[in-house]
Order: C-alpha cells, then structure tokens, then sequence
C-alpha cells in the first residue's frame, strides 16, 4: 500500500518538525547568551579572531567578546544574562544556523546596547528577509533594551544573522549584544466575537523571564512580517513596548501594549469592512505600574471618526475601558492607536499609556429599526 507509506512518512516527518520545533524554537538559541566564550588563544585583547571561535556562532568582522565589567573610555559596559556579550564594531555580524519548521512564522528577541555610535542601527536577516532596527533611543535606565523582529520560515534549516552596518571612525563603536531568544508565533487568526486579529496582544515576541524592561517592537514596511501578530508599528524610528503580567500591570490577560513614543510611533491594524455599516471599537487605556505618573491621552482614529480617551495615571496601575461607534467608509477599515504626548518617568526613560484588549465588532441599528416597526 504505496499511499499508506506515504502518508506514515508524511506523519513522521510533521511529527518530527513539530519535535524539532518545541526542541529549539522558544527560548534562548544555542549559546544565544555567549556563555561559551572563545578561547584565551582566539583572543586578541577583546577582539575574537577566528571565525568559528565563539561556540555556535560564526562572526565576520571586527567582533569583540565583552564579559561584564569591561570598560570602554572609562565607562564600564555593564552586561546582563550570562555575564558575557559580543559587540558588533563597523560591519561586522554574527550569525547562526537555526531549524524551524518550514512556512511557520518566528519572532526573534534579542538584547542590545548601544555604545558610542551615531544612529545605531541592526540589520536582523534570515535568508531573504531582513530588518533595519534603530537603537539609537534608550528606553530602559541601564541602557539595555529588547529588539523583536520577525520572519516566516521558507526553509528548515536558515541563517539567522545580525549586521552592523554601521561606518564609524572608532571600529571600537557599535551595538553591543546579548540574549539571542527564539519563539513560533501563531498565524494572525480572528478569536470568536473579535474582527480584530491578536486585540489582547497575547500573541508576540519572546519576553526574556528574567529582564524586566518589556520588549520593544520596532516600526516595519507594511508587507513585513509582524512580531505582534496582526499588528503594525508605523513610524521612522520609534517603537512601541510589548509588556507582561509578571512585571508590570497588564488590564486584561497577560500581555499588552505601552505607547512609549508619543506621536511618533502608531499601532495599527487593517480589517476589512463593508461600507456604510456601522461597528464598534472597545479597548482598554491604563498604565503599566511602571512608575509612569502623568496625565495620558490615547487617541484611537478609525475610518472618518476620532476618540480622544483621557487617563489620569498615578503609575501604580489601573484602567478604564473606552468606546467608539463608527460608520465605515470602505472595504479596509485602518484602526490606529497613537499617544498623544510623551511622557517620562522620574529616571528620565521614556513611559506613556498602555493598550490592551481591544475589540471591534459590526452593530446593527436594532434601535433604530424598531422604531421604524
Ligand atoms: C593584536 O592586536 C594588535 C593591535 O590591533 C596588533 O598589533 C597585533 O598584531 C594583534 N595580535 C595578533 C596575534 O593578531
Ligand atoms: C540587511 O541584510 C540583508 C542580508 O544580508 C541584506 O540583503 C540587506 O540589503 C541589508 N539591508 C540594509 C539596509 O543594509
Ligand atoms: C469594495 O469591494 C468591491 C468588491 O470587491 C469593489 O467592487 C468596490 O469597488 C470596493 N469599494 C471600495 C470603496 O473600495
């Protein structure tokens, strides 16, 4: 029974995929922390030489192996995880052969630090696909900040690599690296009652169980893969910030989302809908606990209507709940979600408005029918 052979291989190689996906693919990548350093002979100073010489990692470039402690111009580079990081001087890149399973969506989580550079930037790349994340603003009081990106796999086995493509006088200038995680995303799928994709933000990157300054997402073109599923960041450098229960205060669930940019960075989603029906948008506005005490004001736009939701935080936490009833003018429906102003928290990082559960459904006008019966 040549159709039963098939299909048992067929089972055996989804079988196998799945293993190698649960295997690998949430978590830290092999040596993703650099605990395993080079050799005492493959160093020069901090300066790896040899190509192969950090442990599942191939480098190409000026790469320095940096263990915390360091100190670069009298100031002292201070690594977390693992104690140990690499920095990315003028185009150089590490990379890493990564299994996944074919046509499934990944997010990529990483650490980094910018240094003394001038607009820092990371080229994140597998295969084909590839992001330009600006470093450049801190977000977090010791200079470290989470990166997501994401891609969807087109083979099962894929280079995944981080370039700095950086051109600085000081080779010495550069991103510092650390904490390389991997997580399957789901496809960006309806829940029941909700026509918005992931509106509880449950779905995202990778958040590192130990680092406590959320992870940020950085803005990406329209036809790139999301690390929050469903959603858009829109905006030239800026990001918003993916945060959970654990750490900070989250209104509904366990993830949510911080507008830390002000108007510079929109949240968006398209959806589609039918012109001249009327819908609903529901969310919730709050603030994180995170320290944030200011007077917040989320704006929510949505085919021609507009919704200013004002937020009074005292930065310990809290919530409330916001409506607006449109009327659509097209096919696709834009919702976007933007901070007003920018807010600060004492130690100077920057903090602003979370969003979270957010839901749109179609509403007929039973009101107005009844009257017309
Ligand atoms: C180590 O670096 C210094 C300064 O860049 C260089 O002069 C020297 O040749 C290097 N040593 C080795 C063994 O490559
Ligand atoms: C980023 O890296 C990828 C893969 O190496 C490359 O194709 C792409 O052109 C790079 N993008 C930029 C802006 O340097
Ligand atoms: C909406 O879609 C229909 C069918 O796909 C198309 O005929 C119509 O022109 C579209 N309307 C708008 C406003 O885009």
């Amino acid at each position: 029974c040549a159709n039963c052979f098939t299909m048992i291989i067929w089972l055996i190689r989804l079988v196998w995929d799945h293993l190698l996906c649960i295997l690998v693919c949430i978590g830290l990548l092999p040596n993703g922390n650099f605990k395993d350093g080079p050799a005492k002979s493959q160093l020069n100073g901090t300066v790896v030489m040899g190509r192969h010489s950090i442990p599942n990692w191939e480098i190409s470039g000026f790469v320095e192996y940096i263990q915390s402690g360091h100190q670069q111009g009298g100031m002292v580079v201070a690594v977390p995880e693992g104690a140990s990081a690499v920095r990315l001087g003028n185009d150089a890149s590490i990379r890493q052969n990564i299994r996944v399973t074919r046509r499934a969506y990944y997010s990529i989580t990483f650490s980094a630090a910018r240094t003394c550079a001038q607009a820092e930037k990371l080229n994140v790349s597998v295969a084909a696909d590839s992001g330009v994340l600006p470093v450049q603003t801190v977000y977090s009081s010791g200079g470290w900040d989470s990166y997501s990106w994401a891609f969807r796999a087109k083979h099962s086995a894929v280079w995944l690599a981080i370039h700095n493509p950086g051109a600085e006088e000081d080779p010495a200038c550069g991103p510092v690296i650390d904490a390389i995680a991997i997580k399957t995303l789901q496809p960006p799928t309806k829940s029941k009652g909700n026509m918005l994709r992931n509106g509880d933000f449950e779905d995202g990157p990778y958040i590192f169980p130990d680092c406590p300054w959320g992870v940020l997402v950085p803005p990406m073109d329209e036809d790139s893969c999301s690390p929050l599923p469903g959603w858009m960041i829109m905006s030239s450098t800026k990001v918003v910030k993916y945060v959970d229960a654990p750490r900070y205060r989250v209104p509904h669930g366990a993830r949510a989302v911080e507008l830390v940019a002000g108007r510079e960075a929109a949240l968006v989603q398209e959806v589609a809908t039918v012109a001249g029906r009327s819908y609903r948008l529901q969310f919730y506005v709050g603030d994180a606990a995170n320290g944030c005490k200011e007077s917040m004001v989320v704006e929510a736009y949505v085919a021609a209507a507009s919704l200013k939701v004002q937020y009074q935080s005292q930065g310990t936490g809290g919530y409330r709940r916001a409506m607006l009833d449109f009327v659509a003018v097209g096919n696709l429906t834009r919702v976007v979600f933007q901070s007003l102003h920018y807010h600060m928290k004492v130690d100077g990082t920057l903090c602003g408005p979370v969003v979270d559960d957010i839901s749109l459904v179609s509403v007929r006008k039973r009101a107005a029918r009844r009257l017309l019966m």
